[in-house]
Protein backbone atom coordinates (compact mmCIF):
# COMPACT_ATOMS: atom_id res chain seq x y z
CA UNK A 1 0.00 0.00 0.00
CA UNK A 2 1.65 3.15 -0.88
CA UNK A 3 1.10 5.27 2.16
CA UNK A 4 4.37 2.60 3.35
CA UNK A 5 6.30 2.98 0.40
CA UNK A 6 9.31 4.99 -0.16
CA UNK A 7 8.99 7.65 -3.16
CA UNK A 8 9.46 6.76 -6.51
CA UNK A 9 7.27 5.43 -9.09
CA UNK A 10 4.84 2.86 -8.36
CA UNK A 11 4.37 5.42 -4.99
CA UNK A 12 3.26 8.34 -7.82
CA UNK A 13 0.97 6.15 -9.78
CA UNK A 14 -0.74 4.67 -6.66
CA UNK A 15 -1.14 7.92 -4.78
CA UNK A 16 -2.06 10.14 -8.87
CA UNK A 17 -4.83 7.10 -8.57
CA UNK A 18 -5.73 8.14 -5.24
CA UNK A 19 -6.01 11.78 -5.32
CA UNK A 20 -7.86 11.82 -9.16
CA UNK A 21 -10.47 9.85 -6.42
CA UNK A 22 -9.88 11.88 -3.51
CA UNK A 23 -9.51 15.75 -4.47
CA UNK A 24 -12.52 18.08 -3.22
CA UNK A 25 -14.05 18.58 -6.74
CA UNK A 26 -14.61 14.95 -7.29
CA UNK A 27 -15.54 14.51 -3.14
CA UNK A 28 -18.03 16.87 -3.37
CA UNK A 29 -19.80 14.91 -6.05
CA UNK A 30 -19.22 11.37 -5.48
CA UNK A 31 -18.50 11.03 -1.78
CA UNK A 32 -20.67 13.99 0.06
CA UNK A 33 -23.71 11.94 -1.21
CA UNK A 34 -22.30 8.79 0.53
CA UNK A 35 -21.37 10.52 3.84
CA UNK A 36 -24.50 12.42 4.55
CA UNK A 37 -26.47 8.82 3.93
CA UNK A 38 -24.13 7.41 6.84
CA UNK A 39 -24.24 10.43 8.90
CA UNK A 40 -28.27 10.27 9.13
CA UNK A 41 -27.85 6.58 9.49
CA UNK A 42 -25.47 7.27 12.62
CA UNK A 43 -28.19 9.19 13.89
CA UNK A 44 -30.56 7.12 13.93
CA UNK A 45 -27.97 4.35 15.82
CA UNK A 46 -27.54 6.26 18.29
CA UNK A 47 -30.71 7.27 19.05
CA UNK A 48 -31.32 3.02 19.15
CA UNK A 49 -28.17 2.00 21.31
CA UNK A 50 -26.60 5.15 22.37
CA UNK A 51 -24.11 2.87 24.52
CA UNK A 52 -22.62 1.75 21.26
CA UNK A 53 -21.81 4.95 20.23
CA UNK A 54 -17.84 3.66 19.35
CA UNK A 55 -19.57 0.60 17.15
CA UNK A 56 -21.57 3.13 15.47
CA UNK A 57 -19.24 5.49 14.65
CA UNK A 58 -17.20 2.92 13.48
CA UNK A 59 -19.72 1.67 11.87
CA UNK A 60 -20.52 4.88 9.49
CA UNK A 61 -16.82 5.77 8.46
CA UNK A 62 -15.79 1.93 8.00
CA UNK A 63 -19.53 1.72 5.37
CA UNK A 64 -18.81 4.89 3.67
CA UNK A 65 -15.50 4.24 2.53
CA UNK A 66 -15.78 1.34 1.79
CA UNK A 67 -19.09 2.01 -0.21
CA UNK A 68 -17.74 4.68 -2.13
CA UNK A 69 -14.11 1.99 -2.95
CA UNK A 70 -16.18 -0.72 -3.73
CA UNK A 71 -19.65 0.12 -4.70
CA UNK A 72 -20.59 -3.15 -1.63
CA UNK A 73 -23.63 -2.76 -0.14
CA UNK A 74 -23.28 -3.19 3.88
CA UNK A 75 -24.91 -4.87 5.69
CA UNK A 76 -26.96 -3.45 8.81
CA UNK A 77 -24.81 -5.26 11.33
CA UNK A 78 -22.02 -7.82 11.81
CA UNK A 79 -20.35 -6.86 7.79
CA UNK A 80 -18.17 -8.96 6.60
CA UNK A 81 -16.57 -7.03 4.81
CA UNK A 82 -15.87 -4.29 8.02
CA UNK A 83 -14.74 -7.68 9.84
CA UNK A 84 -12.30 -8.66 7.57
CA UNK A 85 -10.90 -5.33 6.66
CA UNK A 86 -10.54 -4.36 10.73
CA UNK A 87 -9.18 -7.51 10.95
CA UNK A 88 -6.24 -7.11 8.70
CA UNK A 89 -5.71 -2.97 10.50
CA UNK A 90 -5.24 -4.55 13.53
CA UNK A 91 -1.99 -6.11 12.18
CA UNK A 92 -1.17 -2.53 10.72
CA UNK A 93 -1.47 -1.37 13.61
CA UNK A 94 0.92 -3.54 15.59
CA UNK A 95 3.62 -3.43 12.87
CA UNK A 96 2.47 0.69 12.35
CA UNK A 97 5.24 3.02 12.72
CA UNK A 98 6.38 4.26 15.96
CA UNK A 99 5.34 0.91 17.41
CA UNK A 100 7.96 -0.63 16.68
CA UNK A 101 11.31 1.06 16.72
CA UNK A 102 12.49 -0.84 13.41
CA UNK A 103 10.42 1.63 11.62
CA UNK A 104 12.84 4.84 12.89
CA UNK A 105 15.98 2.39 13.19
CA UNK A 106 16.37 -0.08 10.35
CA UNK A 107 19.41 -2.13 11.35
CA UNK A 108 16.63 -3.81 14.11
CA UNK A 109 15.68 -5.79 11.40
CA UNK A 110 18.99 -7.70 11.51
CA UNK A 111 17.71 -8.43 15.40
CA UNK A 112 17.52 -12.67 15.51
CA UNK A 113 13.82 -12.91 16.14
CA UNK A 114 13.89 -14.45 19.65
CA UNK A 115 15.52 -11.34 20.74
CA UNK A 116 13.32 -9.45 23.11
CA UNK A 117 11.59 -6.62 20.87
CA UNK A 118 11.86 -8.11 17.86
CA UNK A 119 8.34 -10.05 17.70
CA UNK A 120 7.46 -7.49 14.59
CA UNK A 121 9.42 -10.27 12.39
CA UNK A 122 6.86 -13.19 13.49
CA UNK A 123 3.94 -10.06 13.79
CA UNK A 124 5.05 -9.50 9.92
CA UNK A 125 4.66 -12.73 8.99
CA UNK A 126 1.47 -13.84 10.26
CA UNK A 127 -0.55 -10.90 9.33
CA UNK A 128 0.60 -11.31 5.70
CA UNK A 129 -2.71 -13.43 4.75
CA UNK A 130 -5.15 -11.19 6.40
CA UNK A 131 -3.73 -8.26 4.98
CA UNK A 132 -3.49 -10.31 1.22
CA UNK A 133 -7.23 -10.57 1.47
CA UNK A 134 -8.39 -7.17 2.71
CA UNK A 135 -6.49 -5.79 -0.91
CA UNK A 136 -8.18 -9.08 -2.91
CA UNK A 137 -11.09 -9.81 -1.62
CA UNK A 138 -13.37 -6.77 -1.83
CA UNK A 139 -11.79 -5.90 -5.04
CA UNK A 140 -12.83 -9.37 -6.02
CA UNK A 141 -16.08 -8.44 -5.08
CA UNK A 142 -15.69 -4.95 -6.84
CA UNK A 143 -15.04 -6.52 -10.10
CA UNK A 144 -18.16 -9.07 -9.54
CA UNK A 145 -20.53 -6.37 -9.24
CA UNK A 146 -19.07 -4.81 -12.27
CA UNK A 147 -19.56 -7.73 -14.39
CA UNK A 148 -23.22 -8.07 -13.03
CA UNK A 149 -23.73 -4.29 -14.44
CA UNK A 150 -23.74 -2.76 -10.73
CA UNK A 151 -21.47 -1.05 -8.33
CA UNK A 152 -20.90 1.45 -10.83
CA UNK A 153 -20.48 4.27 -9.02
CA UNK A 154 -17.36 3.52 -7.09
CA UNK A 155 -13.80 4.55 -6.85
CA UNK A 156 -12.87 1.17 -8.78
CA UNK A 157 -15.50 1.38 -11.57
CA UNK A 158 -14.17 5.15 -12.37
CA UNK A 159 -10.26 4.10 -12.14
CA UNK A 160 -10.58 1.00 -14.11
CA UNK A 161 -12.51 2.55 -16.70
CA UNK A 162 -10.16 5.75 -16.67
CA UNK A 163 -7.25 3.98 -17.46
CA UNK A 164 -9.39 1.22 -19.47
CA UNK A 165 -7.82 -1.10 -17.67
CA UNK A 166 -9.71 -4.66 -18.63
CA UNK A 167 -7.57 -7.80 -16.96
CA UNK A 168 -4.56 -8.39 -14.78
CA UNK A 169 -1.53 -6.57 -14.88
CA UNK A 170 0.56 -3.76 -12.79
CA UNK A 171 -2.23 -1.08 -13.35
CA UNK A 172 -4.60 -3.29 -12.03
CA UNK A 173 -2.79 -4.44 -8.86
CA UNK A 174 -1.47 -0.48 -8.18
CA UNK A 175 -5.97 0.08 -8.73
CA UNK A 176 -6.23 -2.74 -5.96
CA UNK A 177 -3.84 -1.89 -3.74
CA UNK A 178 -5.03 1.57 -3.80
CA UNK A 179 -8.48 0.74 -2.91
CA UNK A 180 -7.52 -0.89 0.26
CA UNK A 181 -5.04 2.37 1.10
CA UNK A 182 -8.64 4.15 1.29
CA UNK A 183 -9.95 2.22 3.80
CA UNK A 184 -6.13 1.97 6.12
CA UNK A 185 -6.02 5.70 5.69
CA UNK A 186 -9.67 7.07 6.62
CA UNK A 187 -10.96 4.48 9.62
CA UNK A 188 -8.94 5.29 12.86
CA UNK A 189 -8.15 8.47 12.06
CA UNK A 190 -11.44 9.41 11.07
CA UNK A 191 -13.32 7.83 14.52
CA UNK A 192 -10.49 8.88 16.92
CA UNK A 193 -11.49 12.86 15.45
CA UNK A 194 -15.28 11.43 16.18
CA UNK A 195 -14.36 10.64 19.67
CA UNK A 196 -12.32 13.86 19.94
CA UNK A 197 -15.40 15.97 18.97
CA UNK A 198 -17.80 13.65 21.63
CA UNK A 199 -15.00 14.47 24.39
CA UNK A 200 -14.54 18.27 23.36
CA UNK A 201 -18.66 18.54 23.76
CA UNK A 202 -19.12 16.93 26.98
CA UNK A 203 -16.14 19.19 28.71
CA UNK A 204 -17.16 22.69 27.26
CA UNK A 205 -21.32 22.77 27.43
CA UNK A 206 -21.13 26.51 26.42
CA UNK A 207 -19.56 25.97 22.62
CA UNK A 208 -22.11 22.85 22.25
CA UNK A 209 -24.70 25.11 22.85
CA UNK A 210 -23.97 28.08 20.90
CA UNK A 211 -22.91 25.22 18.13
CA UNK A 212 -26.62 24.02 18.46
CA UNK A 213 -27.98 27.57 18.46
CA UNK A 214 -26.40 28.23 15.28
CA UNK A 215 -27.71 25.37 13.62
CA UNK A 216 -31.29 25.80 14.95
CA UNK A 217 -31.60 28.83 13.61
CA UNK A 218 -30.11 28.55 9.72
CA UNK A 219 -31.85 24.85 9.75
CA UNK A 220 -35.49 25.62 11.53
CA UNK A 221 -36.41 21.73 12.26
CA UNK A 222 -34.76 20.11 9.52
CA UNK A 223 -31.40 18.09 9.60
CA UNK A 224 -28.47 19.66 7.95
CA UNK A 225 -26.67 18.54 4.56
CA UNK A 226 -23.62 19.66 2.69
CA UNK A 227 -25.35 22.65 1.22
CA UNK A 228 -25.93 24.47 4.86
CA UNK A 229 -21.93 24.71 5.58
CA UNK A 230 -21.32 27.71 4.33
CA UNK A 231 -24.09 29.07 6.78
CA UNK A 232 -22.59 27.25 9.59
CA UNK A 233 -19.02 29.00 10.20
CA UNK A 234 -19.49 28.29 14.23
CA UNK A 235 -19.58 24.77 13.58
CA UNK A 236 -17.59 24.69 11.21
CA UNK A 237 -15.17 26.84 13.73
CA UNK A 238 -15.79 23.49 16.15
CA UNK A 239 -14.77 21.36 13.51
CA UNK A 240 -10.94 22.95 13.13
CA UNK A 241 -10.67 23.26 17.39
CA UNK A 242 -11.12 19.71 17.50
CA UNK A 243 -8.42 19.18 15.11
CA UNK A 244 -6.06 21.12 16.41
CA UNK A 245 -7.04 20.85 19.69
CA UNK A 246 -5.96 17.04 20.28
CA UNK A 247 -4.02 16.77 17.21
CA UNK A 248 -4.37 12.77 16.64
CA UNK A 249 -1.04 12.58 14.90
CA UNK A 250 1.22 14.70 17.54
CA UNK A 251 4.49 13.87 15.66
CA UNK A 252 3.17 13.01 12.04
CA UNK A 253 4.58 10.59 10.58
CA UNK A 254 8.03 10.23 9.93
CA UNK A 255 9.62 11.65 6.48
CA UNK A 256 13.07 10.76 5.07
CA UNK A 257 15.79 12.61 3.23
CA UNK A 258 15.66 11.88 -0.35
CA UNK A 259 18.88 14.60 -0.43
CA UNK A 260 20.78 16.66 1.73
CA UNK A 261 19.39 19.37 3.63
CA UNK A 262 19.83 22.49 6.33
CA UNK A 263 17.63 23.42 8.77
CA UNK A 264 18.15 26.23 11.28
CA UNK A 265 22.09 25.46 10.91
CA UNK A 266 22.18 21.88 11.34
CA UNK A 267 23.16 19.76 8.18
CA UNK A 268 20.78 17.10 7.48
CA UNK A 269 22.22 14.36 5.09
CA UNK A 270 20.36 12.02 2.74
CA UNK A 271 18.21 9.39 4.03
CA UNK A 272 18.02 11.26 7.74
CA UNK A 273 14.97 10.64 9.38
CA UNK A 274 12.72 14.02 9.89
CA UNK A 275 10.17 14.07 12.30
CA UNK A 276 7.39 17.10 12.74
CA UNK A 277 5.81 18.13 15.64
CA UNK A 278 2.37 19.09 15.03
CA UNK A 279 1.13 19.07 18.93
CA UNK A 280 3.95 22.28 18.84
CA UNK A 281 2.61 23.84 15.74
CA UNK A 282 -0.97 23.98 16.59
CA UNK A 283 -0.12 24.60 20.37
CA UNK A 284 1.94 28.18 19.53
CA UNK A 285 0.99 30.49 21.55
CA UNK A 286 1.45 33.22 19.23
CA UNK A 287 -1.03 32.42 17.04
CA UNK A 288 -3.35 30.07 19.60
CA UNK A 289 -3.44 32.23 22.97
CA UNK A 290 -4.35 29.89 25.94
CA UNK A 291 -4.21 26.35 23.40
CA UNK A 292 -5.76 24.29 25.91
CA UNK A 293 -8.86 25.89 25.97
CA UNK A 294 -11.13 24.36 23.31
CA UNK A 295 -12.08 27.70 21.80
CA UNK A 296 -13.89 27.44 18.15
CA UNK A 297 -14.34 31.66 18.46
CA UNK A 298 -10.46 32.02 17.77
CA UNK A 299 -10.81 31.03 14.57
CA UNK A 300 -13.54 33.61 13.66
CA UNK A 301 -13.15 37.09 12.23
CA UNK A 302 -15.59 39.77 11.70
CA UNK A 303 -17.48 36.23 11.45
CA UNK A 304 -15.72 34.36 9.05
CA UNK A 305 -13.65 31.59 9.14
CA UNK A 306 -9.62 33.04 9.64
CA UNK A 307 -7.99 31.52 6.64
CA UNK A 308 -4.26 31.67 8.02
CA UNK A 309 -5.83 29.94 11.33
CA UNK A 310 -7.72 27.74 9.33
CA UNK A 311 -4.79 26.96 7.09
CA UNK A 312 -2.44 26.56 10.16
CA UNK A 313 -4.84 23.47 11.54
CA UNK A 314 -4.58 22.00 7.75
CA UNK A 315 -0.98 20.83 8.88
CA UNK A 316 -2.34 18.08 11.13
CA UNK A 317 -2.52 16.29 7.51
CA UNK A 318 1.39 16.54 7.11
CA UNK A 319 3.29 18.66 5.07
CA UNK A 320 4.52 18.40 1.11
CA UNK A 321 4.19 15.86 -1.44
CA UNK A 322 3.22 12.97 1.62
CA UNK A 323 0.60 15.74 2.65
CA UNK A 324 -2.56 13.70 3.90
CA UNK A 325 -4.28 12.83 0.09
CA UNK A 326 -7.92 12.01 1.80
CA UNK A 327 -7.76 15.23 4.16
CA UNK A 328 -10.78 16.61 2.16
CA UNK A 329 -12.80 13.43 2.65
CA UNK A 330 -12.03 13.41 6.55
CA UNK A 331 -13.21 17.31 7.12
CA UNK A 332 -16.30 16.47 4.70
CA UNK A 333 -16.84 13.40 6.93
CA UNK A 334 -16.02 14.60 10.12
CA UNK A 335 -18.14 17.80 9.94
CA UNK A 336 -21.23 15.91 8.39
CA UNK A 337 -21.37 13.63 11.57
CA UNK A 338 -20.70 16.75 14.26
CA UNK A 339 -23.40 18.94 12.81
CA UNK A 340 -26.09 15.66 12.44
CA UNK A 341 -25.05 14.46 15.83
CA UNK A 342 -25.56 17.96 17.96
CA UNK A 343 -28.64 19.00 15.88
CA UNK A 344 -29.99 15.62 17.16
CA UNK A 345 -28.35 15.22 20.68
CA UNK A 346 -26.88 17.03 23.50
CA UNK A 347 -23.73 15.24 24.32
CA UNK A 348 -22.92 15.64 28.15
CA UNK A 349 -20.84 14.57 31.21
CA UNK A 350 -22.13 11.47 33.02
CA UNK A 351 -23.01 11.74 36.41
CA UNK A 352 -21.60 9.39 39.06
CA UNK A 353 -24.04 7.81 42.18
CA UNK A 354 -24.36 10.97 43.43
CA UNK A 355 -25.32 12.45 40.78
CA UNK A 356 -22.68 15.00 40.37
CA UNK A 357 -21.37 14.84 37.35
CA UNK A 358 -17.65 12.88 36.43
CA UNK A 359 -15.10 14.71 35.03
CA UNK A 360 -13.28 14.01 31.73
CA UNK A 361 -10.39 12.31 32.08
CA UNK A 362 -8.15 12.93 28.61
CA UNK A 363 -4.77 12.01 28.61
CA UNK A 364 -3.07 12.21 25.66
CA UNK A 365 1.12 11.10 25.46
CA UNK A 366 3.42 12.46 22.39
CA UNK A 367 2.93 8.74 20.45
CA UNK A 368 3.90 8.29 17.33
CA UNK A 369 0.65 6.86 16.45
CA UNK A 370 -2.00 7.32 18.12
CA UNK A 371 -4.01 5.51 15.54
CA UNK A 372 -4.69 2.44 17.05
CA UNK A 373 -7.61 0.25 18.48
CA UNK A 374 -10.38 1.69 20.76
CA UNK A 375 -12.13 -0.61 23.50
CA UNK A 376 -15.19 0.11 25.49
CA UNK A 377 -14.61 -1.55 28.87
CA UNK A 378 -17.51 -0.25 30.91
CA UNK A 379 -20.84 1.61 31.65
CA UNK A 380 -20.67 3.28 34.93
CA UNK A 381 -22.99 1.99 37.13
CA UNK A 382 -21.63 3.46 40.55
CA UNK A 383 -19.64 5.60 39.74
CA UNK A 384 -16.63 3.38 39.26
CA UNK A 385 -14.45 3.30 36.53
CA UNK A 386 -12.09 0.38 35.39
CA UNK A 387 -9.13 1.31 33.44
CA UNK A 388 -6.45 -1.74 34.30
CA UNK A 389 -7.11 -3.28 30.68
CA UNK A 390 -6.51 0.05 28.80
CA UNK A 391 -3.18 0.51 31.10
CA UNK A 392 -2.20 -3.39 30.12
CA UNK A 393 -1.20 -2.08 26.51
CA UNK A 394 1.38 0.40 27.84
CA UNK A 395 1.83 3.38 25.84
CA UNK A 396 0.02 5.46 24.34
CA UNK A 397 -2.90 7.42 24.09
CA UNK A 398 -5.63 6.69 26.43
CA UNK A 399 -9.09 8.38 25.72
CA UNK A 400 -11.36 8.24 28.93
CA UNK A 401 -14.59 9.88 28.43
CA UNK A 402 -17.44 9.78 30.64
CA UNK A 403 -20.75 10.93 28.55
CA UNK A 404 -24.45 11.44 28.93
CA UNK A 405 -26.53 11.26 25.51
CA UNK A 406 -29.55 13.62 25.56
CA UNK A 407 -32.06 13.23 23.26
CA UNK A 408 -32.46 16.93 22.36
CA UNK A 409 -36.35 16.51 22.09
CA UNK A 410 -36.94 14.47 24.84
CA UNK A 411 -34.33 15.65 27.27
CA UNK A 412 -36.09 13.49 30.23
CA UNK A 413 -36.49 10.13 28.72
CA UNK A 414 -33.18 9.48 27.11
CA UNK A 415 -30.13 10.15 29.03
CA UNK A 416 -27.45 7.34 29.73
CA UNK A 417 -24.10 7.25 31.19
CA UNK A 418 -20.79 5.53 29.49
CA UNK A 419 -17.11 5.40 29.92
CA UNK A 420 -15.16 5.43 26.84
CA UNK A 421 -11.50 4.43 26.96
CA UNK A 422 -9.16 4.40 23.71
CA UNK A 423 -6.02 2.68 23.98
CA UNK A 424 -2.70 2.58 21.75
C1 LIG B 1 -8.77 13.50 10.69
C2 LIG B 1 -8.41 12.61 9.79
C3 LIG B 1 -7.01 12.41 9.25
C4 LIG B 1 -5.81 12.87 9.70
C5 LIG B 1 -5.53 13.78 10.89
C6 LIG B 1 -4.80 12.36 8.82
C7 LIG B 1 -3.44 12.60 8.95
C8 LIG B 1 -2.47 12.10 8.10
C9 LIG B 1 -1.05 12.35 8.24
C10 LIG B 1 -0.41 13.19 9.34
C11 LIG B 1 -0.43 11.70 7.23
C12 LIG B 1 1.08 11.67 6.96
C13 LIG B 1 1.42 12.88 6.13
C14 LIG B 1 2.91 13.11 5.96
O1 LIG B 1 3.66 12.14 5.76
O2 LIG B 1 3.36 14.27 6.04
C15 LIG B 1 -1.44 11.02 6.45
C16 LIG B 1 -1.18 10.24 5.34
C17 LIG B 1 -2.15 9.59 4.61
N1 LIG B 1 -3.50 9.67 4.79
FE1 LIG B 1 -4.47 10.72 6.24
N2 LIG B 1 -5.39 11.60 7.84
C18 LIG B 1 -6.75 11.63 8.06
C19 LIG B 1 -7.73 11.02 7.29
C20 LIG B 1 -7.49 10.31 6.13
C21 LIG B 1 -8.52 9.75 5.28
C22 LIG B 1 -10.03 9.90 5.53
C23 LIG B 1 -7.89 9.08 4.28
C24 LIG B 1 -8.49 8.32 3.12
C25 LIG B 1 -9.63 8.60 2.55
C26 LIG B 1 -6.47 9.24 4.48
C27 LIG B 1 -5.48 8.71 3.67
C28 LIG B 1 -4.13 8.90 3.85
C29 LIG B 1 -3.11 8.29 2.99
C30 LIG B 1 -3.36 7.36 1.80
C31 LIG B 1 -1.87 8.73 3.48
C32 LIG B 1 -0.48 8.35 2.93
C33 LIG B 1 -0.02 9.39 1.91
C34 LIG B 1 1.33 9.08 1.29
O3 LIG B 1 2.11 8.34 1.88
O4 LIG B 1 1.61 9.60 0.19
N3 LIG B 1 -6.27 9.99 5.62
N4 LIG B 1 -2.68 11.30 6.99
Amino acid sequence: MFSFQPYGQQWRDRRRAFWQEFNPEHGRINHRPVQLQYARDLIRRLYESPLDFDIHARHMIAAAILTITYGLDIQEKGDPNIAMADKALKHLDVAFIGTYMVDVLPFLRNLPRWMPGAGFQTTGESSRHDLRLMVELPYAKARKLLQEGRGESSFIHRALSRRHITDGGKEERDIMETAATAYLGASETSLFSVVLFFAAMAQNPDVQAKAQQELDQHLDHRLPDFDDQPHLPYTFAVMLETLRWQPIAPLGVPHSLVSDDEYKGYYLPNGSIVFYNIWAILRDEAMFPEPDTFNPSRFLKDGEINTQLRDRVMTTFGFGRRICPGRYYALDGLWISMVSILSVFTIGKATNGCGHPIDIDLEYTADLNSLLPFVVLEVITFGVIVISVALLFGIGTVILVHLTYTYRSKRSQFAHDFVYIGVS
